[in-house]
């Protein structure tokens, strides 16, 4: 099968969250189940620097608004479609916000253009690259399974999957016609309107042919009102075409056998290296070097979502019970603040370091005796799925792909998620520290998950297959 995947963010290019890590593993895996997958992509600065072998194949003097055109290329054995426009994404930072933190208030035309294009490509405007299928993710994709739809005659079979329904590329409906979209769909309740806006996920979730998400519970939980966001009526309707399909992590990039980033590498049969990166982390952020004491850790963008609040809620059990605590996150100026001054307040024995480090977070990960997720919702999680790897024992909210990846025999789990039961749970890994045996078997247990995408992507393979085949009968 041939399969054009689209994406707006793809790891090692650009990343702001675990979107990017799926965008750039997935093609990689699905070479072993026979997929040729090829990605296309904004022409962020960062991917125009950083593609090789760039091949001119279109050029537009006017494509939305500006000069356009599509390149083919590589990085780091992805094979790339990127749509150069400079004057929807030719701009410093963070690919969706301004430096201050606000959406591009043209967001809905610079994903809108990334769209139409796949939809070209998938009429066959690459000759060399026809594909057999359309992978939509998120909404910043979701408008490729609608032009498909509403261009009309043959057309590749079309996916979108959903990483996160929060985040549902609401626009105005004026847009519509600016777009090239017929005005009548942005009115029709099984098209793109949505509560008189329209919605780019909307639009995918209703148009595409399949809808997958990234782990089985969430895609029960998004058929819940609460849980769909406003879509879960729709995801009710079209739950015969849903399917959770769960991530996997890029198991050489995450190898604490071969890590550059931390300070001990170490196999399963080496744990006790562990207690050196420990160390070293606690010298790293200023903590205590204390190796007794359980050392906790967090990865995360400081969101809503993750449940941060909740655990600076459970500091009096970690101070009480003689936890450190490893942060590394950003996002939510107050949730940044916070975490600064209860560090600020109890030197040595919390760290919070607010930015976005690739090599601390994996240090964390190795150095650190429990990885903790308390998230509200989550679609997958990627940061659960690492700490198994690395002998991080994981302390997660039974919500999402953190109930389908952690069990009591690898972690630690609770639910409903407040407070109160994170800091019981807390309480409960901290009494399992100190039996050595025990907690070594949660460990061990971890490093025998297999979190790859080795699996998974033969869903992917399979989903596509299937797709192909109810099309052509
Ligand atoms: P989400 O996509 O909701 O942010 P995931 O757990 O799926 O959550 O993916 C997050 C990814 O981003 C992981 O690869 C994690 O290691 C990484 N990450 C998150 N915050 C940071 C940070 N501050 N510094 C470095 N990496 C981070
Ligand atoms: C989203 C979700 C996260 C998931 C990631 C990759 O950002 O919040 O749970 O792991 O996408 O699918």
């Amino acid at each position: 099968a041939r399969v054009l995947a689209v994406a707006s963010e793809v790891y090692p290019i650009v990343k702001t969250g675990g979107l990017a890590d799926v965008a750039g593993a997935l093609p990689i895996a699905l070479k072993a189940h026979g997929v040729e997958m090829r990605t296309l992509m904004p022409g962020y600065p960062d991917v125009m620097r950083r593609l090789s072998g760039a091949e001119e194949i279109r050029r537009w003097p006017d494509y939305f608004g500006g000069p356009g055109r599509l390149l083919a290329g590589s990085h780091d054995g992805l094979d790339l479609f990127v749509l150069d426009v400079p004057h929807l994404y030719a701009r410093p930072g963070n690919p969706y916000v301004t430096a201050e933190g606000v959406d591009w208030p043209d967001n809905g035309v610079r994903f809108a253009a990334l769209s139409r294009i796949a939809a070209d490509i998938g009429h066959g405007l690459v000759p060399a690259f026809v594909p057999d299928v359309v992978h939509a993710h998120d909404w910043q994709a979701g408008l490729a399974p609608a032009y498909l739809h509403y261009d009309g005659g043959a057309r590749p079979g079309t996916v979108m999957t959903i990483h996160n329904m929060a985040y549902q590329g609401k626009f105005d409906r004026t847009l519509a016609g600016a777009i090239g979209l017929p005005w009548d769909a942005s009115f029709d309740v099984h098209g793109l309107e949505y509560f008189g806006s329209i919605s780019f996920l909307k639009a995918g979730l209703q148009l595409a042919d399949r809808i997958t998400t990234v782990s089985p519970t969430y895609a029960q939980e998004i058929q819940s009102d609460e849980g769909g966001m406003g879509l879960g009526g729709l995801l009710r309707e079209r739950a015969n075409a849903l399917s959770g399909i769960l991530n996997g992590i890029d198991i050489s990039v995450w190898n604490p056998h071969t890590d550059p980033h931390i300070a001990y590498r170490f196999s399963a049969e080496e744990l006790s290296f562990r207690s050196a990166n420990k160390a070293a982390l606690q010298q790293r952020l200023g903590l205590d070097p204390r190796p007794d004491a359980l050392l906790l850790g967090v990865i995360s963008r400081l969101s809503w979502q993750k449940g941060l609040d909740l655990l600076l809620e459970s500091m009096p059990t970690i101070l009480g019970d003689g936890m450190q605590l490893a942060l590394l996150g950003s996002g939510d100026a107050e949730l940044q603040d916070r975490y600064q001054g209860t560090a600020r307040g109890h030197p040595g024995r919390i760290a919070a370091v607010i930015g976005y480090d690739e090599a601390l977070a994996h240090l964390i990960q190795a150095g650190s005796d429990a990885l903790i997720v308390p998230s509200r919702f989550e679609p997958c999680g990627l940061t659960q799925l690492c700490a198994l790897r690395y002998g991080a024992v994981p302390i997660v909210s039974r919500v999402g792909g953190l109930a389908d990846t952690v069990n009591e025999t690898t972690g630690f789990t609770f639910g409903p998620v407040t407070s109160a039961n994170l800091s019981a749970t807390l309480g409960r890994a901290s009494f399992t520290y100190h039996d050595k045996a025990t907690w070594r078997q949660l460990q061990l247990a971890g490093l025998a998950t297999d979190v790859s995408w080795r699996n998974r992507a033969g869903e992917y393979a399979a989903l596509y297959r299937g797709l192909m085949a109810s099309r052509s009968a």
